[in-house]
Parts: C-alpha cells; structure tokens; sequence
C-alpha cells in the first residue's frame, strides 16, 4: 500500500536521462484532473515506508543535526506522523546526552509505560520532588526494592509539604487503597478498567505482586487525539538516533537501543566507503537485524553498496544541504533530483525504501523529492529557527530596508554537523584555532534563521501543500501519485527556462 511503485526499465533509464545535472527547481509538474473532492490531510493516505520495518503515516523526518533534533523536535515530529533522529553532536565518549534525549521521547506519550519512574517508600519528600522535576513526571509508583508495588505519589501529595524530612510511605495512596491490574493490557482494556472504575492511574503487576507498568488517562486521551502519530507496538512514540563510523559508534548504538531507540542512523558524509563497510559490518554483528539507515549517497554504486552490507533503508543526498558547503569545497555530490531518481533504479526490487535528505527550501520539493525516489524525506533547515530547535533566541539588530529603522530580530542558529563550529563543540577543542579546525576538513557552514513558532505548525502546512500537489497530480494518495507520474513522466515533468524558473520560484 505505502511501497514505492515497481518503475519501468526503459521509462526509468529515459527520465534519468532527462533530469541529469538537476534538483528541484530545474522542474515543475503539469498538472492533471483532479479527482479530490478535498484537500484535507487527515483524509488522504501519505503513509510511507522508513525502512523495511518502520511505516509512517506522514512522510516526514526531522534531520539529526545538533541545531534541529533533539527531544522536542523529535516528540512534534513524531506526534504528526513523521519521526525525529536525534543527532550523534555529542562529545565522544559522552553518551548519555543522547541516551536521555531518547528517553524523554520514548516516555513522552505511551499507551502502557513499561518502566514508570519509581522511588522506595523510605526515600524523602524531597528526593521524590528532585525525581518529579528531573523527569517532568507528576506521579511516582512507589515500589519496594524488589519491584513489590507499595503505593503512588503524586504532585499533589507533596504540595505545601516542608522540608520536614517526611518519607513518600507517609504521604503516598498505598496500594490497598489503589485499583491496581494483574497481568498486562491493551490500551483500549485499560480505558475500559479505568471509564468504570472512575480512576486516572492504573499500575500493573504480575502475579507475586512485582510492578510491570502504568496507564495513565491522560497518555490514553492523547492517543486518541492523535491518530497519525508514529508509535511503536507498545504506543509509545518512535524515535531515531544517529551514530558515526569510528569511535565509540557501536557503544553508543548498544546504549541507545537499550533505551529503546526505534531506528538508528549511521550518518557518514560519503557512506559509499570501507570505513562504512566496516562500520555496518560491526552493527550486523553485534545487533542483528536490528533497523539500521545507512547514509549518505547519491550514486547507483552507492545504493548497491549499501544494499550488498545490510541496510534497512537508504539515506541519499550528497551536497544538497542548507548548512552544507561539500560542493563548494570538494566539487563533488550529485544535484538532488538526479540523485534521488539514480538511487531509485539502483534500489529495484529490493524492497530497501529511501529517505530523501536535503536541499528541500520550499514545500513544493517535498512532492518532488517523494515523487522522483524518496520514500520519506528529511528536512534540517526548514525546521531550524523553531521553538523546538535546540539553541537560544538571540536578538539581532537589522536594518529595515524601507524605513531604514533598526529593529531587533530574535534568531535562532541552524549550522552544518560538519561545521567548524559543531566540530568544535563535538571534539571538544574549544582552543584550537580556526586553521587547526580547517584542517579537520569542514564541509558545513553556521547561519542565523530566524526565530519562528512552533514545527508542528510548519509540518501540517507541508502536508496541506502536499496534498495539494496529490490533488494537482489527479491522484488520490501519495502511492497513486508516484504510480501515475512513473507510468508516463513526460506527463508531468516540465523542465524549466531560466526565465520559467524565475517566473516559478522568485518571488
Ligand atoms: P536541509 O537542506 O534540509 O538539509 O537543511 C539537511 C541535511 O543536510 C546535511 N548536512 C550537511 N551536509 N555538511 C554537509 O555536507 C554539513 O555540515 C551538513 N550538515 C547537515 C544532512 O544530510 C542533513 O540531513
């Protein structure tokens, strides 16, 4: 249903042919009869596939750079149907900072919380506060050391309690008083326990009486409220995190599969490589089938490669970037739209989806990019400046052209993970000089975005836009759009004149 279309030799090799040295903006699509009666995305199938294991329901991914995703990126992107991978900006050998970021997206919105906080009943007031705000939770299971369920204690019960030194066992609802289920349940049972017996909390034991979980209401409310988000078997949401090639990778993937991680990402700026080659082999080896992305390409020989060590799913995209100067420095990578497409055929049969990262600067690529290859796309700097990006407001003065006035903007900064400055802070050399930096071959640039709202606003206009585009398209889903553009290209693909592109896409 979600797969990309089987596409035609001869069709494919000749629309290669016709899209070589291009991206985006070189084309625009004709549009077609439309057959929605409305464009509304919550009635049109955009569901897609990640890797050969993990579907979405929106086709979007939030890039793992430092300046991008982290939790809060992670968390909105995957409650609107796409997903987040949290960056591998961290120092080396400091794996816990990623770890926890995992783990505050994994906690965020679960339909059964296999592993609530929990404190002993003789532990203070005070340690159970210092618990509560470290974890942002407002109700702690209390537990004996073994696991036996004791009680709950809630924000409430610690309200307008001084530093007495009092023990959560005196302030908690012990567990006689509590509803408590034996065994494990579906969501739905849950609510059903809950609707009759009039309560928001509901622990689960095993048969001696040992804590496996919590339900909440108020997890279950948000899982009905939305219906796209990416969650994994037990309604949790899904995340993903990326490692590198060398160093502490491996390491760092144990850790961030112990902490529930749904996909991880090796992200190497050329993934056509032995030091990838060996990186995959390393991950096969030590966690099996486990979904991995490996990235980034932009050739056929890259996809194969790819292919031949193991990968669940295809990152391509070499240069495209806002933060990214690898052309300029290198002179080499491939134009987005060639790429994508060359990956595509390379792919085949195979079943191993693509995920289309970077150079997406208006929503209109997105039906692009998911058109000609990508199964997904990823977007770093369209979401750079939101309230969800890492990294503070800073106010700049700038010079209002028409009156000339000096105001100040707030900005955010988004910059390249092979910037002098991400290299900087991952190395942690904050006295090596500019040069010295050079030399550790930067491909990435740091830039000032503006500050804007929230992401999630911006994902659902992506979505309006690409429904659009499918209603444009004469399809009715993002899979029939893909098959009706693949079964006859000439169809829809319109390649633009200077002067055509500047009537598209200057304004
Ligand atoms: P957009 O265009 O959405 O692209 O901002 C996001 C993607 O850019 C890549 N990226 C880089 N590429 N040097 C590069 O060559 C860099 O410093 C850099 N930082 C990010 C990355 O693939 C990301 O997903």
């Amino acid at each position: 249903m979600s797969a990309f279309p089987f596409i035609d030799q001869a069709i494919g090799l000749a629309t290669l042919e016709c899209v070589r040295g291009c991206t985006f903006d070189d084309f625009i699509l004709s549009p077609q009869c439309s057959v929605l009666p409305r464009r509304d995305p919550s009635s049109i199938d955009l569901s897609c596939r990640l890797t050969t294991g993990i579907t979405l329901k929106r086709p979007i991914v939030s890039a793992n750079m430092d300046t991008v995703t982290r939790a809060p990126m992670a968390i909105v992107q995957a409650e609107e149907g796409g997903i987040g991978i949290i960056d591998r900006g961290f120092r080396p050998g400091d794996i816990g900072p990623q770890v926890r970021e995992v783990e505050i997206v994994k906690r965020t919105q679960h339909g059964v919380i296999r592993d609530p906080y929990h404190i002993e009943p003789s532990a203070t007031l005070a340690e159970a506060a210092a618990m509560m705000s470290r974890s942002r939770v407002g109700t702690l299971v209390v537990t004996e050391p073994d696991g036996r369920l004791r009680g709950l204690l809630t924000e409430r019960d610690i309200r307008f309690v001084g530093p007495s030194g009092a023990t959560v066992e005196e302030r908690m609802t012990p567990v006689d008083r509590l509803v408590v289920h034996r065994g494990q349940l579906s969501p739905a049972d849950a609510e059903r326990v809950m609707v009759e017996r009039k309560i928001k909390k509901l622990p689960l034991v095993d048969d001696r009486g040992l804590l496996i979980g919590l339900v909440t209401a108020r997890d279950l409310i948000r899982q009905r409220r939305m219906p796209f988000a990416t969650r994994d078997d037990h309604g949790r949401l899904r995340v993903g995190a990326a490692i590198g090639a060398t160093g502490d990778y491996l390491e760092r993937a144990g850790e961030l599969i112990r902490a529930g991680v749904d996909v991880i990402v090796i992200d190497i700026a050329h993934g056509h490589s032995v030091v990838m080659e060996r990186a995959m082999g390393e991950f096969r080896k030590r966690f099996g089938d486990f979904q991995m992305i490996a990235g980034n390409v932009a050739t056929a020989a890259g996809v194969r490669f790819l292919l031949d060590h193991g990968a669940d799913a295809i990152k391509v995209g070499i240069g495209p970037g806002g933060g990214c100067t690898t052309r300029m420095t290198t002179s080499f990578g491939v134009p987005q739209v060639q790429a994508l497409m060359q990956c595509r055929l390379a792919v085949g049969d195979s079943g191993v989806p693509i995920v289309a990262d970077g150079g997406i600067k208006r929503h209109g690529a997105i039906a692009e990019a998911l058109v000609f290859g990508g199964d997904t796309t990823m977007l770093g700097s369209a979401f750079a400046g939101t309230e969800e990006a890492p990294g503070e407001v800073v106010h700049k003065s700038v010079v209002l052209p028409e009156s000339q006035k000096t105001v100040k903007v707030p900005f955010k900064v988004l910059r390249g993970m092979a910037s002098l400055e991400a290299i900087r802070d991952r190395l942690d050399v904050e006295d090596a000089d500019k040069v010295e930096l050079e030399a550790l071959g930067a491909e990435g640039m740091e830039i000032s975005v503006p500050a804007r709202g929230s992401a999630r606003t911006i994902v659902r206009d992506m979505l309006k836009h690409l429904v659009s585009s499918i209603s444009y398209g004469g399809a009715s889903s993002l899979t029939e759009l893909r098959t009706l553009f693949w079964k006859d290209p000439k169809t829809y693909l319109i390649k633009l004149s200077a002067s055509s592109r500047r009537e598209s896409y200057e304004r």
